[in-house]
């Protein structure tokens, strides 16, 4: 299969391409790092790397973040930084990818943990995360009839980014990264469609 994966480099998206760079054509994508570079905040570069890259069978995204801060300083502003970052951006990749997706081929985006299971200052994680695992159950249907599968990954934090965030994370079991890339192998190369896959 021809694999686009954006985040490719990142904590989770270098430990997919590991995973699947001897059994797949993969391509990787950053916003700095990667094969291809795109900023997912933006619709026009994501539609320049869509041009670049041209077909493919399938869209991973392991990329996408939003601000941490408590409740009561959040801004409406950083939420819109949440959206425009983590929701939006992989909903935009999602939206321009499916007429670039062959047919039999997936979508597999990233959302986690947060959207059921809170942490102090998460808050716009866990609306975010939310809203990716809502578009992926409410698309799965119509881009079924196109013949293309899409699911969610929701991982928990992972054993990997422990040292970095773990301190956020308490009495959350750290999740080995192979469980984690696991999920994505089901999503691309199973059969599932219009799934949380979660892995906690
Ligand atoms: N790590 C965890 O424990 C954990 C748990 C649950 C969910 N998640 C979710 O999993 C996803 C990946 O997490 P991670 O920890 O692997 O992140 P990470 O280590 O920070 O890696 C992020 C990746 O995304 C790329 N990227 C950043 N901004 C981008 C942009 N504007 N456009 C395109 N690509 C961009 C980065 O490449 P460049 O530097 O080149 O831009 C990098 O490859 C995130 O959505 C995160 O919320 C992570």
């Amino acid at each position: 299969m021809k694999i686009l994966l954006v985040g490719g480099t990142g904590t989770i998206g270098k430990r997919i391409y590991w995973r699947l760079k001897d059994k797949h054509e993969l391509m990787t994508a950053g916003s700095k790092s990667g094969d291809f570079q795109v900023d997912m905040t933006s619709v026009d570069s994501i539609k320049s790397l869509f041009q670049q890259v041209g077909q493919v069978d399938a869209l991973v995204v392991a990329a996408g973040g939003g601000p941490m801060a408590p409740l009561e300083q959040l801004t409406e502003e950083q939420f819109y930084e949440g959206i425009r970052n983590k929701m939006m951006g992989q909903i935009n990749l999602a939206l321009i990818a499916q007429k670039h997706i062959n047919s039999g081929g997936s979508i597999t985006l990233t959302s986690g943990i947060l959207s059921e299971d809170p942490i102090a200052m998460g808050t716009v994680l866990s609306t975010v995360n939310g809203a990716v695992n809502g578009f992926v159950v409410g698309a799965a249907g119509e881009l079924f009839r196109q013949g293309i599968r899409i699911n969610a990954v929701s991982p928990g934090i992972v054993e990997a980014s422990m040292d970095n965030i773990g301190s956020y994370f308490p009495g959350h079991n750290p999740v080995p990264m192979d469980r984690v890339v696991n999920a994505y192998v089901k999503s691309i190369e199973g059969i599932r469609t219009g799934e949380i896959i979660r892995v906690f």
